[in-house]
This record gives structure tokens, C-alpha cells and sequence, in this order.
């Protein structure tokens, strides 16, 4: 039968416990959201759906084309200025996903000859781009710069590495500063993702790279995501102007891709205003993340101290950790749920956002329910 092996690995998810389902959101959850990725509680802030609205009602509700063709409206181009601006870059260039401008990134900057020195817990979209690359990956024990420099010595020619800034799931942050120093001693470039950093770390939420004074460098390219801190959706590189424009004329997700949606270019450049005149949300990001975790510690769970927005906590099992988040669903409290095949390690965990909006009310229940359900 065609697919039939498609039969066989539903059998073994089932047996695993891995099987994953969709839950349609209804526009008026009754629950507390600690599941999404909107850190700075932008998403439905009014001057970003209003942002999205005029974009929509100006441009239309599609970008009509490939940003070479139809697909740049002077709306992409005035958040490509402002977010390099902010960020303190030469250059930006949106996507339509964090995801696309990953894979743009890393397939552009390493062609054939290329050494790709990548960490071992770095997002899926990083891992997809060094597959598509032409270059030649190596792996990399996880957040650690003297293996970075050890791998970079055993290459002659040009050389990147590419890393998560804070990574997805445990919520740790990267040693930037170390891994720029390595990537110097060897004439090589780094590539980070700040999909987790931006909005909440450097300078009023000028993300990981600016907080690691390495804004503006040179050999620093910085990819990041419009969907999380920016509550909008799409995504962006930041870098040296000749990488932008090497993107434009090379990076395959940006030539074949149809242009970011006005709606979300809108949305994203009002919330990037916002977080400008409102830069205390990225420090109120961080302490409830600080104050998330003192109290789950202090309740007796295993909880990863955190660098940026992401709280996580291990559970014991993949089983067990699906069935504490949906016993949190049921209590009202909305958590994320990391296990086999998204987890490096097989370690099972929930994934906790810390929303800058959140109060402490919230943040109290939001423990309450995790410690009264755990397994
Ligand atoms: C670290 C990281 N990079 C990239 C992405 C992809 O971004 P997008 O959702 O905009 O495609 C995500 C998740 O969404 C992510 O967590």
C-alpha cells in the first residue's frame, strides 16, 4: 500500500507516548498562558493588531509576490531600517519566518568548502540550514567555545559558526562573547539566532548580540524571529550590509518565497516601537523568569535557572510530562510540553514562557498548579 509506512510509525509514536496532536485556540482562552512565545505581551497589545490592521487595509492581506518582484512594499523596507537601527546593524532583511531566514542564512554564508561548526542543541531550522548547505558540518559539544576552536583549527578554509543564542529548550544562553573570540582567533564568521534573546536581552531588549558588545561586528550575523518578543509573525538577518545584500542575490528562501504579509511587517513595526518607548518590558521579561524559577525551585522542582524568558522543568518521563501539562490545562494554566524527537538530551520537560505582563497574582497560580500537579 502507498505509505504504509506511514501506519508503522504511528504504531511506534503511540507505543512511545509521542504522539502529537493539534489544540485549536479559541480567541478568548479562559487559560493562563504560560505556553506561548510572547514575552513581552505584545500580541494583542492594540497598537500592534491596529499596526497589522492598517498594514492589511494599505497593502492588501498578501505581499502579491517574491520580494525581487512585487513582494517589497515600503513597509518591508521601513522595518528593515528600523530594526537595524535598533539593533545597532547596518543592514536587515526580513522573511516570512524565523525559520526561512535560518535557512537563508546558514545555506548563504557556507557554500562548498565551507567548515560549519554547529552546537549541538541548536534550533531545528539552524540543523535544516547546515543540511542544505553546501559546506560541511561538524557538531559541537553544546555552549562550549574551546570545542568551537578546536573544531575551527582542524580547517584551512572559510569557516562559520552557528549558534542559538538562548536555546529553545532549556532556556540557557550561549557564551557569545567567548564564541566570537574563538571564531576570531581563526579568520571564522558566527552566525547566532536570537530568536529567544531579542526583546529581552542587551540594551532595552536589543537582543543577545548587543548585550555581548558584539552589535555591529563585522564577522557577526544575527537571525531572529518576528513571533515571539514582537508578538507578529516573519522573520529577519541583521548583519554587515555586503551579507544583506549577498542574501538578496543568493539566499534561495528569499528569492522563491512570496514577500512577509503586510498584516505581519505592520504588526512587527509597531511593536518594535513600542518596545523602543517601553524598553523596561524586556528587564520585567527577565525577572519573572528570575521569579518563576526561585519559586518553582523553592517548591521542590527541577527547574533550570534561566538566562532570558524560557523557564524549563524536567519531568520524569515523556508520559508523565504530557500528562502534568494536560493536568495544568485542566487546571487552567497553559504550559509548553518539550519531549522526544524536540529535546537533544530525551529529557522531557515543560517549557514555561515568562510574559513581561504577567502579575504577581498570576505568576503565584501559575506555580500553585505546577506543584499541585506534579508527577
Ligand atoms: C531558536 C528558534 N529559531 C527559529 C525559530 C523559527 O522561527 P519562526 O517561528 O519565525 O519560523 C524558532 C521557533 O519558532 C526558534 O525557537
Amino acid at each position: 500500500m502507498a505509505f504504509g509506512w506511514i501506519d508503522e510509525q504511528a504504531e511506534l509514536r503511540r507505543r512511545a507516548g509521542l504522539v502529537r496532536t493539534l489544540r485549536p485556540r479559541p480567541s478568548n482562552s479562559p487559560l493562563l498562558d504560560l505556553a506561548s512565545n510572547d514575552y513581552l505581551g505584545l500580541a494583542r497589545h492594540p497598537e500592534v493588531t491596529d499596526g497589522a490592521a492598517r498594514a492589511a487595509r494599505d497593502w492588501g492581506g498578501g505581499a502579491t509576490g517574491s520580494r525581487l518582484v512585487t513582494g517589497t512594499t515600503e513597509l518591508h523596507t521601513e522595518l528593515e531600517r528600523e530594526l537595524a537601527d535598533f539593533c545597532g546593524v547596518e543592514a536587515a532583511l526580513v522573511f516570512s519566518s524565523g525559520y526561512a531566514a535560518n535557512l537563508a542564512a546558514v545555506t548563504a554564508l557556507a557554500p562548498h568548502g565551507t567548515l560549519i561548526v554547529s552546537d549541538a542543541g541548536n534550533h531545528a531550522s539552524l540543523i535544516d540550514g547546515c543540511r542544505l548547505a553546501r559546506g560541511t558540518t561538524q557538531v559541537v559539544a553544546h555552549a562550549d567555545p574551546d570545542a568551537v576552536r578546536k573544531a575551527l583549527g582542524t580547517h584551512d578554509g572559510a569557516a562559520v559558526t552557528v549558534s542559538d543564542t538562548v536555546f529553545s529548550v532549556d532556556g540557557d544562553a550561549a557564551p557569545l562573547a567567548d564564541l566570537a573570540a574563538s571564531c576570531r582567533e581563526h579568520g571564522a564568521g558566527l552566525l547566532v539566532d536570537d530568536a529567544h534573546g531579542f526583546g529581552v536581552l542587551g540594551t532595552g531588549g536589543r537582543g543577545a548580540a548587543e548585550g555581548a558588545g558584539l552589535a555591529g561586528a563585522d564577522d557577526v550575523v544575527v537571525t531572529l524571529t518576528l513571533s515571539k518578543s514582537l508578538g507578529s509573525q516573519g522573520g529577519a538577518v541583521l548583519g554587515p550590509a555586503r551579507v544583506i545584500d549577498h542574501l538578496v542575490n543568493a539566499a534561495r528562501t528569499f528569492i522563491f518565497d512570496t514577500g512577509l504579509a503586510p498584516a505581519a511587517a505592520g504588526a512587527a513595526l509597531a511593536a518594535l516601537r513600542l518596545l523602543r518607548r517601553e524598553p523596561e518590558r524586556a528587564a520585567r521579561a527577565r525577572a519573572v523568569a528570575g521569579e518563576l524559577h526561585a519559586r518553582l525551585t523553592a517548591a521542590g522542582l527541577e527547574a533550570v535557572r534561566p538566562d532570558a524568558a524560557v523557564v524549563s522543568v524536567r519531568a520524569p518521563s515523556p508520559e508523565d510530562a504530557v500528562r502534568w501539562a494536560a493536568d495544568c490545562r485542566a487546571a487552567g494554566l497553559a504550559v509548553g510540553c518539550f519531549r522526544p524527537p524536540s529535546v537533544p538530551d530525551g529529557i522531557s520537560r515543560l517549557r514555561l514562557t515568562a510574559r513581561a505582563d504577567l502579575s504577581e497574582g498570576q505568576i503565584e497560580r501559575a506555580v500553585r498548579v505546577i506543584g499541585e500537579t506534579r508527577p
